[in-house]
């Protein structure tokens, strides 16, 4: 194994694009892509730009591009050679922080909170175990957009389709046996763009770094909306 990783890097200021090598000595670096950009920032180039927050696949800012598959920075593992871009078709800010705005204003019109009638805050809202394990599988997303970003569906419709992270977190609130809109929210996504755009392509089932399922949760709410809204 090489002491040394070569880190070749995307840069985009200002819409000037160049790509940058780095050559790091492996021994001075923690073990994951994420070490390696935190490394070059803080001793080789203070201008390198990227997200990053907890550093342990929770907070899902470190998403780009690395070795052609979208994945989390912090998990993972530097190899010998790597290649880092952006998240792909996304708007860039400045070198590897993708401008996000989309993505969030679309997480934002599902409405993604609970919906009751109940006035009462200090009442519990109770389901069973069998109601609460239909939300595993979902509510473990961290909202990275690997996902959407890997879809080419998404590539060409985001003004449009919603794409499969925020898809599958509107699914979660419609499984959630608490929540009281239900058919409001299965109205809102029968629609030609928002939700039939998917063509089950699947890679957003590939590349999530969590192993969660949004084509399969795509699937699912397809035929929820087919069996009770046609
Ligand atoms: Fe990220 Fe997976 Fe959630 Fe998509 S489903 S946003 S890839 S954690
Ligand atoms: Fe795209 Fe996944 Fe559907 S890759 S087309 S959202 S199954
Ligand atoms: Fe939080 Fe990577 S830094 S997911």
């Amino acid at each position: 194994m090489a002491l040394t990783t070569t880190l070749k890097i995307y840069r985009n200021n200002a819409g000037k694009v160049r790509m940058d090598t780095f050559k790091i000595n492996k021994n001075e670096i923690g073990p994951m892509v994420l070490d390696g950009l935190i490394h070059i920032k803080n001793n080789v180039d203070t201008t390198l730009t990227f997200r990053r927050s907890c550093r342990e696949g929770i907070c899902g800012s470190c998403a780009m591009n690395i070795n052609g598959t979208n994945k989390l920075a912090c998990l993972t593992p530097i190899e010998d050679k790597m290649s880092i871009y952006p998240l792909p078709h996304m708007p860039i800010v400045r070198d590897l922080v993708s401008n996000m705005t989309n993505f969030y204003k679309q997480y934002k019109e599902i409405k993604p909170w609970l919906h009751t009638s109940k006035k009462d805050n200090t009442i519990e809202h109770i389901q069973s175990i069998e109601e609460r394990k239909k939300l595993d599988g979902m509510y473990e997303c961290i909202l990275c957009a690997c996902c959407s970003t890997s879809c080419p569906s998404y590539w060409w419709n985001s003004d449009e389709y919603l794409g499969p992270a925020v898809l599958m977190q509107a699914y979660r609130w419609i499984e959630d046996s608490r929540d009281e809109n239900t058919i409001e929210r299965m109205k809102h996504l029968d629609d030609a763009m928002k939700l039939y755009k998917c063509k089950t392509i699947m890679n957003c089932t590939n590349t999530c770094p969590k192993g969660l399922n949004p084509g399969k949760a795509i699937g699912e709410l397809k035929l929820k909306i087919e069996n009770e809204l046609h």
